[in-house]
């Protein structure tokens, strides 16, 4: 049956079917040729539709590519900064919804509670997307599987390990796009960890790897972990939104997990390493240094500023997460495209 995804939100994946994440996956490569031909300057679908794009974080990646993506398809775009609304202060999300679905043809929202988007989605009437919630990054994993799909083809079988804080909204987004590509996830961090995962999340994934195949373990041995890995991925060890004072427990509980040179060649020798970014991978950033003043004798995995992942790696030819941040802007065009439709 073909895919149509008029009038949908990207509230959860889990709220899509197999067949529609691969759609946006394909999708998704397809508009990133057409981008490269110039194509999208002579087809501009979304003439005399317009977009909201709510933060309520700060944003590098997500708010350019909402907003590129919007130019190119034709759409106009209005940024909503942490300080440029009165959502969930003075006016309810509810009442705030109902405005903005009076506007706009889409909303993407940014925030900490997933509840904050399913009220948006049940009240203002048009597709909204999740720009990162504390649950799910939903536009990230789009992007994400998309670049794996472009470097290693065909996803099924193939083996891609989350290292670090995988009780994060990323490492359940990783667990999620694997279940759909069919793909053996391993997710590797302190044994502790794991009952911090969303339980309902893993059951759905499982429903998902016993129709699509592929896998979930856990390891708390990165060596172990890395061995057959055709995708290392981490993430920050501190999320956005999370406080300071996380630092150094963080640190003390993930000090075995940093992304090296030996991890990387415990894996297969063409394996590719992705990070969401922003990454922490020297002390080029005020946290950066920060952490390496603080912290860096008493924990030496943190000694140069890097924490999550070691500037070698992150130098490296195995790096491909500026393809995944490029492929941002693509995968949120085709979320854009296939929801609003044309
Ligand atoms: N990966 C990601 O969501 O980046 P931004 O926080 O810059 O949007």
């Amino acid at each position: 049956m073909p895919v149509n995804l008029k009038g949908r939100s990207l509230d959860s994946l889990l709220n899509f079917t197999t067949d529609e994440v691969n759609y946006l996956i394909d999708l998704s490569i397809d508009l990133k040729k057409s981008k490269y031909q110039g194509l999208h300057t002579n087809n501009r679908p979304l003439v005399g539709k317009n977009i909201a794009i709510m933060f309520q974080k700060d944003s590098t990646r997500t708010r350019c590519s909402f907003e590129v993506a919007a130019f190119d398809l034709g759409a106009g775009v209005t940024y909503i900064g942490p300080a440029g609304s009165n959502f969930g202060k003075k006016e309810s999300i509810e009442d705030t919804a109902k405005v903005l679905g009076r506007f706009y043809d889409g909303i993407e929202f940014r925030g900490f509670a997933q509840s904050d988007v399913d009220a948006l989605v049940k009240y203002s009437g048009v597709p909204v997307w999740n720009g990162l919630t504390d649950d799910e990054h939903p536009t990230q994993i789009i992007a994400d599987f998309m670049t794996m799909k472009e470097k290693l083809g065909n996803l099924k079988g193939k083996k891609l390990v989350f290292i670090g804080d995988y009780k994060n909204n990323i490492g359940h987004s990783c667990l999620i796009g694997a279940a759909f590509t069919g793909m053996h996830v391993t997710l590797c961090g302190p044994d502790s960890y794991k009952s911090q995962m969303r339980q309902e999340v893993i059951s759905e994934c499982e429903k998902l790897f016993r129709l699509n195949g592929g896998s979930l373990t856990f390891s708390n041995n990165k060596i172990l972990a890395a061995q057959n890995a055709d995708v290392i991925y981490t993430d920050v060890w501190v999320s956005l939104g999370e406080d300071y004072s996380l630092f150094e427990p963080r640190i003390n509980e993930l000090q075995n997990y940093q992304v090296d040179m030996a991890m990387i060649r415990a894996a297969r020798p063409d394996v590719i390493f992705l990070h969401c970014l922003p990454a922490f991978h020297d002390d080029h950033t005020i946290f950066g240094k920060d952490i390496k003043e603080k912290f860096g004798s008493k924990f030496p995995v943190v000694a140069t500023g890097a924490m999550e992942v070691t500037d070698e790696v992150f130098q490296s030819k195995y790096n491909k997460a500026f393809d995944q941040a490029e492929n941002r802007m693509h995968s949120i065009k085709a979320i854009i495209l296939a929801t609003i439709g044309y």
